[in-house]
């Protein structure tokens, strides 16, 4: 079978994504900044402001996939911040690029992450799709630039695939483990306006597109990976209350707080553009958990993953 080299696979999509292609029978191996013993994956190690990869992580790949990115929920964007979000990702596939040109390096695909960060957060009722142009604000000038190092090694004649995600759902880490905490306390309510989309999608179905990337030789470009059930931020909350079976009756957090409190970060809690799943569906992907709430019945009733 096929080796898969994960770079980023340490995170919450790395770790979920990895398991299932093992269980498929790939080989799977990472590329991290740190080597990492107590894992049975081999893990290769990078230095990215070095322009340094293991040459045996480039020799043994036939696929990569690139997850790699300094977390953006994570700090607020100062300068310095800003920076290495953009430079995590695009000096990341900007090296890659160099080691795969350097070493003659034919790889069967390349499956790079990007996010729906792409169309900027826009509370519209436009549907964004993967024919729209970037948004001119941060997110959309990272996942711009995050892209464009992808297309580079496109022009290495690389298959290259990119997946804009939206808000990964997964029962441990990632975006649910923060949003279900005060729901859970019984004080659920909207963020801001509440008005504002949050293209989501379970956790399955982003790894079931990534295997889609691998094995369908036809899927080229972008593709968002989102599900088809449009949910504001509203009606996401309502919606995990009733599957919690907790009330949702707060008044709406004020967007004056979150600003107060993550500053420009607050962005990714108070805007949100809407999203289309349709050319990944009709591209032949089915989604196992097309409606948030059979997502949330699914994740929340997991006692592992
Ligand atoms: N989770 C979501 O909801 C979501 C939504 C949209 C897009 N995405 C994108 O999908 C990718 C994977 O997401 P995730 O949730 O798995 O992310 P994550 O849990 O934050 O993990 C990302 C991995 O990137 C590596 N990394 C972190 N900081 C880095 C830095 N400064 N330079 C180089 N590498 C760094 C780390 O691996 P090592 O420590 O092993 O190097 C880390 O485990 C990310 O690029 C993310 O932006 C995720």
């Amino acid at each position: 079978m096929a080796t898969i080299l994960i770079t980023g696979g340490t995170g919450v999509v790395g770790k979920h994504l990895s398991k299932k292609l093992k269980e498929k029978g790939y080989s799977v191996a990472l590329l991290s900044r740190a080597s990492h013993k107590d894992t049975d994956i081999i893990t290769y190690t990078w230095d990215i402001d070095k322009s340094e990869i293991e040459k045996r992580a480039i020799e043994i790949a036939d696929y990569i996939i690139h997850l790699a990115g300094a977390n953006i929920g994570q700090q607020r964007w100062t300068a310095k911040r800003r920076q290495l979000i953009i430079d995590s990702r695009v000096k990341s596939g900007q090296l890659i690029f160099k080691k795969l040109k350097e070493n003659k390096k034919n790889l069967k695909a390349y499956i790079s992450a990007s996010a729906i960060g792409y169309y900027g957060t826009v509370t519209t009722d436009q549907i964004f799709s993967e024919t729209d142009p970037p948004s001119n604000d941060f997110l959309g000038d990272t996942c711009r630039q995050w892209e464009q190092s992808a297309d580079r090694i496109e022009k290495l004649g690389i298959r290259t695939v990119k997946i804009r995600t939206g808000v990964v759902l997964t029962k441990q880490g990632g975006a649910l483990a923060k949003i279900i905490t005060p729901v859970k306390l019984g004080i659920s309510s909207a963020i801001g306006f509440g008005r504002q989309f949050m293209p989501w999608i379970h956790i399955d179905d982003l790894c079931g597109i990534y295997i889609k990337a691998i094995v369908d030789t036809q899927m080229n470009g972008a593709y968002n990976a989102v599900a088809p059930d449009h949910k504001t931020n509203k009606d996401f909350t309502e919606t995990l209350a009733r599957v919690l079976k907790k009330p949702f009756w707060f008044p709406n957090v004020p967007a004056l707080l979150l600003k107060f409190t993550f500053g420009k970060m607050s962005e990714i809690f108070l805007k949100g553009s809407r999203v289309s799943s349709e050319k990944i569906i009709k591209a032949g992907y089915r989604f196992k958990f097309p409606t948030l709430e059979g997502a949330l019945v699914d994740l929340l009733s997991k006692k592992t993953q």
